[in-house]
């Protein structure tokens, strides 16, 4: 639905309904930051084109538990793509306890540009200035309207297009405060943009991690196999694809090795990757 009720103007006892959703205007206002989760919630809220930005620290403790014991005493070079605000990042770095030659962060949609128009409504542009959402105290509006009725279709148009009154914008970086820190203290991170459907250009990976991104409901099948292609391309010989995927409580994933000629399958977890069968087979 392209229509969401903002959590922050209703009674708390709303505050279960399918539809509520936190306020992506904490971020505006530099009042996300509290904890690492607060942080998240909130950069969350963003979609991108079909693309939410949902992450929270912690939830991938089995593949971060895999890559640690894989990379113990080694040093890979680890391009993470679609990392949202670096919450999961934090984590792996976390497991792998220092142990990596480099650590790249990347997405799409590492910043958002805000502004407000004269009635306190908020706006929210992506790079090409193309407004994705607005959120006043009550509501958010979503530009992606998907197959919603025409009737909501046309009335998120109609409210969307307040952008064009905003008179200055301000650009954020939707990474978390811990993770930027950390890029400054150790050279070995870069936070950096990236798309996936890109080929890489930087540091010949060893690993490759990419996590609640290539999801059918977000891409057609013809698209997450050239994603997936393009991106292991990339991969050092012997280099290593995890692909990961949260579905409710579970964690599912599955991890290849890359050989001269093709995606050899290592281990899956939990049923693996919902888009494991669209992994490469040969170059
Ligand atoms: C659902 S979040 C997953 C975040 C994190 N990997 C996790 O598992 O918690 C998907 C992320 O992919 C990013 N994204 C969307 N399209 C992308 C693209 N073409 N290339 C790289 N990242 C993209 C979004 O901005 C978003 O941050």
């Amino acid at each position: 639905m392209p229509i969401k009720l903002n959590r922050a103007g209703w009674p708390r006892l709303l505050s279960a309904l399918p539809l509520m959703s936190d306020d992506p205007r904490s971020l505006a206002l530099g009042r996300s930051g509290a904890t690492r989760e607060s942080f998240s919630q909130s950069v969350s809220v963003l979609k991108f084109g079909t693309t939410f930005k949902t992450t929270l620290p912690g939830r991938q403790p089995d593949s971060n538990r895999f890559l640690a014991a894989r990379y113990a005493g080694k040093a890979p070079v680890v391009l993470d793509i679609g990392a949202s605000d670096g919450s999961t990042s934090l984590d792996l770095l976390g497991a792998l306890a220092g142990q990596f030659g480099h650590y790249f962060v990347t997405d799409f949609n590492i910043s958002v540009r805000w502004g407000v128009d004269m009635r306190g409504r908020y706006y929210f542009t992506d790079a090409s200035g193309a407004c994705i959402l607005s959120a006043s105290p009550r509501w958010l509006i979503y530009a992606d309207v998907g197959d919603a009725p025409l009737a909501l279709r046309l009335l998120a148009k109609r409210l969307l297009s307040g952008s064009r009154d905003v008179s200055s914008w301000e650009e954020i970086l939707l990474v978390h405060p811990e993770l930027v820190a950390l890029a400054h203290a150790d050279p070995r991170i870069t936070i950096a943009r990236h798309d996936v459907f890109s080929p890489w250009a930087g540091m010949r990976p060893d690993l490759i991690k990419i996590a609640n991104l290539l999801n059918r409901c977000y891409f057609s099948e013809a698209k997450i196999a050239n994603a997936l292609r393009v991106q292991c391309s990339a991969l050092a010989i012997g280099g290593r694809l995890i692909l990961v995927e949260n579905r409710a409580e579970r964690e599912q994933f599955s991890a290849f090795i890359r050989t001269t000629t093709s995606m050899q399958l290592e281990h899956s977890h939990d049923r693996g990757s919902d888009v494991a069968v669209l992994v490469p087979t040969s170059f």
